[in-house]
């Protein structure tokens, strides 16, 4: 049973009682970070107030607490994104970023060699493309792109082309500056067709409707807690069992073995074989607490509420900013998420962010940690405003008479 009312949700966020520059709090930043709801704020505290011990070793009660708490966050995850082969599949890291970093130097080294292609998109984040590059370095492989219409979309008119030598596919399932929302399931079939595989980035999709990893038929994802309504310093890395059981360890150390003697180790099997040293325990309860949240609140609900406040959105900043403010994204809620990225005419992002803060607006400037996409439009920086199942359209509004003054104030 769910229920949703982002009103109620608000009522959740602490963070959305605090008064910015004499203005109520207006946060158009989930993108970056989401804001977390009591309920996990307080399953982290009472983790640190009554169970506070380490995971996977000792027997006392409080441990064995402890380590009940982390393996259900592990269980939640993996139910959240329907991994069909369960909790064994779910491996936790810090962030996306390191969940990218995983499967570059644990899967790419033992699977990628000179001349095999990683194909990627133009609008991947850096945490989709740094550590292939770095791969490139060390083990020769070649590193492809799949371009950007002047639409805001996947070009996929030579897929059949770009997709000649390669072993991985490599894309974000919701671009983090456009919105878009990739087609990946058609992506997947076509991987799958050369004989590849697909890892998606699911850093923004996840907190904004529901993922189903089986359906999608994906073979490698990655997510973070803190964009979901959960804490920092957690991650998710999800493969299927057969593909993680031949992937190498990635860090070395306690933890993560199944036998330590003086001429060499052998590695634990199953998910801790990559999480080497004590693990983000508080942070994997506080994800287990917002997907328990997320869960009642119901993935299609936010999806919705998004989609409502998207279009409302769109449709004002046309009707208010034709002209001056021009959307750098898909113009309509079709296949797109709730993330806006603007160009203001003549007027820096920076600048226009600093003169929202000071009606407590809280968004994005900047290049978002997407600098190829952000060539490809010929851009330095955008503004980017981003909802979440607590944004109401009165978020809309204050945004849009900030919006009205920065531009006077510059123009
Ligand atoms: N990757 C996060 C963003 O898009 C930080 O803002």
């Amino acid at each position: 049973m769910t229920s949703f009312d982002p009103r109620l949700v608000r009522h959740d966020i602490p963070l959305l009682e605090r008064v910015i520059n004499d203005h109520p709090i207006t946060y158009l930043d989930s993108g970056a970070t989401s804001l977390p709801p009591r309920a996990v704020i307080e399953a982290m505290s009472r983790y640190y107030e009554l169970r506070h011990a380490n995971v996977h070793r000792s027997v006392f009660q409080t441990a064995s607490e402890a380590t009940a708490a982390y393996e259900g966050a592990r269980d939640a995850t993996a139910r959240f994104i329907n991994a069909p082969g369960g909790a064994e599949e779910v491996v936790f890291t810090k962030n996306t970023t390191e969940s990218f970093n995983l499967l570059a130097k644990s899967w790419g080294w033992a699977n990628l060699h000179d001349g095999d292609v990683v194909l990627l998109s133009e609008m991947e984040h850096h945490a989709n493309i740094v550590p292939w590059f770095q791969l490139r370095e060390e083990r020769g492989i070649d590193v492809r792109f799949i371009p950007v219409t002047d639409e805001f979309r996947l070009d996929l008119t030579n897929l059949d082309h770009l997709l000649n030598d390669v072993k991985l596919v490599s894309v974000t399932a919701m671009s983090n500056v456009l919105g878009t929302i990739n087609p990946v399931k058609e992506l997947a079939v076509a991987a799958h067709d050369v004989g590849a595989l697909i890892a998606i980035d699911a850093a923004q999709s996840v907190a904004h409707g529901p993922t189903d990893v089986h359906d999608l038929d994906v073979d490698f994802v990655a997510f973070s807690g803190h964009k979901m309504l959960g804490p920092t310093g957690i991650g998710v890395f999800w493969t299927r069992e057969l593909l993680l059981a031949d992937m190498p360890p990635f860090l070395g150390g306690g933890g993560m073995i199944a036998d330590v003697r003086l001429d060499g180790y052998t590695p634990a099997s199953g998910p801790t074989r990559f999480e080497a040293g004590t693990p983000p325990i508080a942070e994997a309860v506080g994800l287990g607490a917002a997907i328990r949240y997320l869960d009642g609140l119901g993935m299609a609900n936010v999806d919705k509420h998004e989609e409502e406040l998207t279009r409302d959105a769109l449709h004002r900043l046309e009707e208010q900013f034709a002209g001056r403010v021009r959307v750098i994204g898909p113009n309509n809620v079709t296949d797109r998420g709730a993330v806006i990225s603007l160009d203001v005419e003549g007027v820096h992002a920076h600048d226009v962010a600093q003169v929202l803060d000071q009606f407590g607006v809280c968004v994005r400037p900047g290049h978002h940690c997407a600098k190829p996409l952000m060539r490809r439009f010929d851009l330095v920086a955008t503004v980017r405003v981003s909802y979440g199942p607590y944004s109401l359209v009165q978020d809309t509004d204050v945004l849009l008479e900030a919006l009205e003054h920065a531009i006077k104030m510059f123009g």
